[in-house]
């Protein structure tokens, strides 16, 4: 049987706990380094999960999750019984020599340009890999229904082969344009004709869609401080100047940004449900936006990411459904009404954009996949997707319910709660001045997910909080993992 790694092959897994990067992710990165310069040789054991996370300190959640994330990749096995093991046949001669660059080293991307520095500063991948509960935005993917979504797929693909598996239309699904269009109808108060509805690949890429095709370098883009991370930073990339605007009791604080910021081309807001602060924009400030918009040649996007999920009154209808000069572009996503992988979401455009944007899709890598999308326009004709939308706002409610009670009882000490009404998340405010970037990685080592509010941040907001996303997370072990959350913080001030 071959042994595990001893003391010196320990050491070469370093951690550094001051690093901005989260403990999980240094761990994998110094396995995988190992495993490809040959320093832990194909079949070798590696240390047991309790081994590891004792000799480095840290929770033996995160071992065991980076190795199952590794398993997966192909990187090790597991043996049943036996442990995991470096795994067999990796040919690691054909990867090319990896060196650890020495503390001091610059990787060398950000020396290329100023869009590669953009690019590596961003935090918006990390809604990628594996999650712990209470991630934000994390739908209840144990309650899909996968076997009826299968069928719809297996339907969509037999359908008509030499239409279905080829590339689609150039703007998207016809049926499912029109099935959008209905359902913003219903849902939104829109009235959209459906050649403005631009099918993408998620609202990310409808971001970028629209930053690529509306903005030139150096224009101002007026954004939500806090706001969405990855919309933000694509904005950035894309070479806007993201002028930082407070959000107030009514959203987006317009005066603010007039009296502060040069013209926006283009303002990025969430009206319906503020990322990440939960605030509805009230009636008055949306027109006074529609109104700046028309008056000074603005485009605004509205990201309607989560509005299916209210759990009070009837929702506002959509800012879009106010807009007579057609200044908005709307954009919705399925990744958090259906799930993430299944990678749709859409645009609505003004009637001038719609086929620039549908060739813009197309040259930018068009992403969703047509059998998706055709099975997702017969789930919405068949009246799947409400049916789905309404189990999930009953569920979600209980969930919320649940973690906010759970959080009152547990934890009034450290956090102060901010009651929702809608979405996904909610927002509990560190008291104390107790740093969420720290807290955050505290309750990562229990096992336990959220964000720090200061990664949707452009500039301080002068509070920290932590943002804990509560769809994701079964009701009947919510509040036991509140528990652990309430340790995880006791420990954390204790410490200080
Ligand atoms: C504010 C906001 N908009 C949009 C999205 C969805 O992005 P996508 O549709 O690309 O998955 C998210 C997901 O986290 C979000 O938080």
């Amino acid at each position: 049987m071959p042994k595990s790694p001893g003391g010196a092959l320990l050491q070469g897994f370093t951690i550094e706990r001051d690093s901005s990067v989260p403990i999980y992710r240094q761990l994998d990165a110094s396995l995988r380094r190992l495993i490809l310069d040959g320093s832990l040789a194909p079949g070798q054991k590696l240390p047991s999960t309790r081994e590891l996370a004792q000799e480095l300190g840290i929770s033996r959640i995160t071992v065991k999750n980076v190795y199952e994330q590794i398993i997966a990749e192909g990187y090790a096995q597991a043996q049943t019984g036996a442990g995991t093991f470096v795994a067999d046949g990796l040919d690691t001669e054909a990867f090319p020599q990896i060196h650890t660059p020495r503390r001091k080293d610059k990787p060398s991307v950000i020396e290329i340009s100023g869009r590669a520095r953009t690019i590596a500063a961003s935090k918006s991948v990390a809604r990628y890999g594996e999650t712990a509960p209470f991630r934000p935005g994390v739908p209840a993917l144990d309650q899909f229904p996968v076997k009826l979504w299968n069928k719809y797929m297996a339907e969509a693909m037999a359908r008509d082969a030499r239409r279905s598996l080829s590339y689609g239309q150039v703007n998207g699904n016809a049926a499912l344009r029109k099935a959008i269009a209905r359902h913003l109808a219903d849902a939104r108060g829109m009235k959209v004709d459906s050649e403005r509805v631009i099918i993408t690949s998620g609202a990310q890429q409808a971001f970028v869609l629209i930053a690529f095709v509306l903005l030139n370098q150096g224009d101002t883009v007026w954004y939500e401080n806090p706001g969405h991370i990855a919309g933000r930073d694509v904005m950035q990339i894309m070479g806007a100047n993201v002028a930082a605007v407070p959000v107030d009791g009514e959203g987006l604080d317009l005066d603010h940004a007039i009296r502060r910021h040069q013209r926006a081309a283009l303002i990025f807001t969430t009206p319906s449900h503020q990322q990440p602060l939960g605030t509805t924009m009230s009636l008055g400030r949306r027109l006074a936006l529609l109104s700046y918009a028309q008056e000074n040649n603005t485009w605004i996007i509205e990201d309607d990411y989560d509005s299916e999920f209210r759990y009070r009154g009837r929702p506002l209808p959509a800012l879009s459904a106010l807009d007579s000069a057609q200044r908005v572009f709307y954009v919705g996503t399925f990744s958090k009404s259906m799930f993430a992988a299944m990678r749709l979401g859409y645009v609505v455009v003004p009637p001038e954009f719609a086929g620039t944007f549908a060739t813009a899709r197309n040259l930018l890598g068009q992403n969703s996949s047509a059998v998706a999308e055709e099975a997702m326009a017969r789930f919405m004709e068949d009246g799947r997707f409400t049916e789905h939308i309404r189990k999930m706002r009953r569920l979600y409610r209980t969930r919320r319910d649940v973690l906010f009670e759970s959080l009152a009882r547990e934890c009034s000490e450290f956090l102060e709660l901010q009651r929702t009404d809608a979405g996904m998340h909610m927002v509990a405010w560190l008291k104390g001045g107790m740093d969420d970037q720290t807290a955050h990685e505290a309750l990562l080592e229990a096992g336990i997910d959220s964000l720090p509010i200061s990664v949707y941040c452009i500039e301080p907001i002068g509070r920290t909080a932590l943002v804990l996303g509560f769809s994701g997370v079964d009701e009947r072990i919510i509040p036991r993992l509140v528990k652990r959350l309430a340790e995880a913080l006791k420990g954390l001030r204790s410490a200080r």
